[in-house]
């Protein structure tokens, strides 16, 4: 078994902005979820604690939906070293090894770490790496081979700089050693921090073996202090996503246009055309295609479906082969059915859309429950809200609602019925019938529209047809 902790207590000057660095979105999340999901798929995990202090109630209340975290406070923040210091209370003792993980370094993945533990042993290890550009990290240094120190970047000597072998801040420890090796660290260095890398030193000095793993991707273990970074670090991590679908056969057109902001599994043949962001848990079937410019998160779009261009789909589900779009809007708990239409500005939410039912353009369907083959005319719209409440509207199966018609909720429309053009539906319309509320139509015969006495031929602008004085 192993103790995870999370250095999270950094105020990450370099950011310049009010949300705590760790707080900062990765790929959808704040970099520390990211770095919870990787613990999360860990096996032999006994205790997790993220350690928090620059605006720690922030942080605790962001993670306060997850189970299982403990978090320890380090405040004043005095340094890595101080940080874990501050955890060793809440660390499980019978725990042999404490993993420690960096907030600000939020792609590691679980192969990675069970490298670590693999060459680890009951031993000690640290996950490093070899950077072209090392400035910033803490170098390794070695004597015949094996690692005997860490040296931060302001503290190195310009030999030591020229090491591109960093500390990933990642690494493995006994448990047993910390309190001990912790209480040693002193503060006499370039930050005047108090330096968990100075710990290697000190295990060197007990005679502790040190092994080393790398990480298989070097994406995963870049450290991100500033926006520069971390906007560096999204489009690698996005190439990466876009990678992982193209090789799973995804036809993804242009891959550098492409976002998944967290889980995107897609069918066979699937195609995503340009600029589509995919937010949450988004399946697409089989055969599925996405138009141009799509926002769709927490979604499921089966087999067959179209998705036009400029849809935004959040919580909802498309059926097989429908057509959505383009410009629609499908909000939480829209279920559309298959073959169903929804077409150009419409707006779905709650609502449950039967088999090859067609709302096709301009209109509004919220908390409704619609049957099959049923046909929506254009500018239909379900007035489900009295301000206070929301009601339910129903219609049957094969109904024909006719343009520009408001359902009043509660309302059913009877399987089979016809609502002319215009109606304003209160009360139910029976199944099978024509219902209309519609003023009969008449013609004035004769009728002249006002005009001005001093201007002439010119009608008087905004002139209302019937106003006594073309009031504007
Ligand atoms: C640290 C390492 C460096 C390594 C780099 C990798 C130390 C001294 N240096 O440097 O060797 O190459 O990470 O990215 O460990 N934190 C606290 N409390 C504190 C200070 C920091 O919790 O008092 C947290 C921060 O929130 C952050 C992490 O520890 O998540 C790393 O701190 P940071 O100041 O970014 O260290 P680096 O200078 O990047
Ligand atoms: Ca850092």
């Amino acid at each position: 078994m192993m103790n995870v902790v999370i250095l999270a207590a950094g105020q990450g000057k370099r950011m310049h902005s009010d949300l705590p660095k760790v707080l900062q979105p990765l790929a959808g999340k704040p970099m520390i979820e990211c770095v919870l999901d990787t613990v999360a798929r860990l096996p032999d995990v006994s205790r997790t604690v993220v350690v928090i202090g620059h605006r720690a109630e922030v942080v605790r209340e962001a993670l306060g939906s997850r189970s299982g975290l403990e978090f320890a406070l380090q405040s004043p923040q005095l340094g890595t070293g101080h940080a874990l210091q501050c955890a060793l209370p809440q660390l499980d003792p019978e725990a042999g090894q404490t993993l420690v993980l960096l907030g600000d370094v939020p792609l590691v993945q679980p192969e990675t770490i069970d490298r670590l533990t693999r060459v680890a042993g009951d031993g000690m290890a640290i996950l490093t790496t070899v950077l072209r550009n090392p400035t910033g990290y803490g170098r390794i240094l070695r004597q015949r081979g094996r690692i005997v120190a860490i040296v931060e970047q302001k503290d190195a000597t310009e030999g030591q700089k020229q090491i591109r072998e960093v500390n990933t801040g990642i690494m493995l420890l006994p448990t047993a050693r910390l309190a001990g090796w912790l209480s040693e660290l002193k503060s006499a260095n370039a930050q005047g921090e108090y330096y968990l890398t100075d710990v290697i030193g000190l295990a060197v000095r007990d005679g502790v073996r040190i092994n080393s793993a790398r990480p298989r991707r070097s994406f995963e273990v870049e450290g991100v202090n500033s926006k520069t970074q971390l906007a560096r670090l999204e489009g690698i991590w996005q190439d990466h996503q876009a990678e992982l679908l193209t090789e799973a056969g995804v036809t993804v057109l242009d891959p550098s246009r492409l976002d998944v902001r967290g889980r995107l599994s897609c069918g066979r043949d699937v195609t995503i055309d340009v600029g589509c962001i995919f937010e949450g848990e988004v399946e697409l079937g089989d055969g599925v295609s996405v138009g141009p410019y799509c926002v769709i998160r927490n979604a499921r779009i089966a087999r067959g479906a179209r998705i036009e261009a400029f849809c935004h789909i959040d919580g909802a589900e498309v059926g097989d082969n429908a057509r959505v779009g383009p410009y629609a809007r499908l909000r939480p708990q829209a279920v559309l059915a298959e073959d169903v239409h929804a077409g150009n500005f419409v707006e779905i939410k709650k609502s449950n859309i039967g088999r090859g039912s067609k709302i096709n353009h301009l209109s509004y369907i919220g908390d409704t429950d619609m049957g099959s083959g049923v046909n929506i005319g254009a500018g239909t719209i379900t007035c489900n809200y009295d301000g206070v409440h929301k009601f339910r509207t129903t219609i049957g199966d094969n109904a024909f609602i006719g343009s520009d018609t408001q359902l009043i909720a509660p309302v059913t429309v009877g399987a089979g019925a016809t609502l002319g053009a215009g109606t304003t539906l209160a009360k139910d319309a029976p199944a099978g019938e024509l219902t209309l509320s519609r003023a009969p139509q008449r013609t004035i015969q004769g009728w002249r529209r006002p005009v001005r006495e001093d201007a002439g031929q010119k009608p008087a602008p905004g002139a209302q047809a019937a106003g006594k004085d073309g009031a504007r």
